[in-house]
């Protein structure tokens, strides 16, 4: 296919993918304010039949081991609190993107989402680490969450284009996947679900890092944008990669020092990170 018409096809597709929920956009209205009114986010979760379902599959989950069965979506809010439902409902929304295999990164959907959820988890971690505040931890979850999306886009095109994108990595065999995607279709992941993210009116820091989160000059331009970029290069140093674009596996010094991270804060994260996500796991998959 020709480079330029590839690029508008690419975009068009961008068109059919549907926007971010506007269920999900109001429950973290509700989450955000001091005093949360759960009768009302009971209200505007109701409408979302998948999410809610996903909420009493988690609370009556193995995890909690309570008494009695949680039958009711006031009951499971609140006994989760309003940090556990955030994560929940977002991780649902995350699910509802990656619901089909990505055959041309080879990667099926579990994986997919499982990779998405576990950045979320190490972003989430790292906040906390340097003691951010809970609007940073809510913008970099989502980020981390999102950051893959711009694949859900590029799959088909990948698997068209297989066998250039063969040969551009056998000629290249130093590049990442990232450049590889360049060469080959014009654009890369990260752009795409920047753009995306960037139409659906996220603010700057989060569709900025979701465009950064494979180039290693953008990323280092902003502190959450560098965390993200951490957050995709630990789940894929801990085998929870994203698909065929997970080549790198070092963490360059800098982008630690951007963050204020020491080494063994990375340790102590990746522990953490490893447990929460096995957990999660074989509870929500
Ligand atoms: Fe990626
Ligand atoms: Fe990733």
């Amino acid at each position: 296919m020709d480079r330029e018409y590839l690029l508008e096809r690419i975009f068009e597709k961008v068109d059919t993918i549907p926007p971010f929920p506007k269920t999900a956009q109001r429950a973290l209205e509700i989450l955000r304010s001091d005093e949360v009114d759960f009768r009302e986010l009971e209200e505007v979760v109701k409408s979302d039949p998948g999410i809610a379902a996903n909420f009493l599959k988690l609370v009556n989950s193995a995890l909690y081991s309570l008494p009695q069965k949680v039958d009711s979506l006031l009951k499971a809010f609140m006994f989760l609190g309003t940090d556990q439902i955030r994560f929940i409902l977002l991780a649902s929304v995350a699910g509802k993107y990656f619901s089909q295999d990505l055959t041309g990164y080879g990667i099926s959907s579990r994986d997919i989402w499982m990779h998405s959820i576990a950045c979320g988890l190490t972003a989430e971690e790292i906040a906390n680490t340097l003691g951010m505040s809970p609007e940073t931890r809510e913008s970099l979850y989502i980020a981390s969450l999102l950051h893959d999306l711009g694949k859900i886009v590029l799959d088909l095109y990948t698997t068209l284009e297989e066998s250039r994108f063969h040969q551009a990595m056998a000629e290249n065999p130093d590049w990442d996947f990232m450049q590889i995607e360049w060469i080959v279709l014009g654009v890369d992941h990260g752009m795409v679900g920047g753009y995306l993210l960037k139409r659906w009116e996220f603010p700057e820091e989060i569709y900025f890092a979701v465009r950064a989160h494979h180039d290693p000059d953008l990323m280092v331009q902003k502190k959450n944008s560098a965390i993200v970029g951490l957050s995709n290069l630990i789940v894929t140093m801990l085998g929870v990669t994203g698909g065929v674009d997970a080549f790198n596996y070092r963490i360059p010094l800098q982008l630690l020092e951007i963050i204020g991270l020491e080494p063994r804060d990375v340790d102590h994260i990746m522990t953490k990170v490893l447990r929460r996500t096995l957990f999660l796991e074989g509870m929500l998959l």
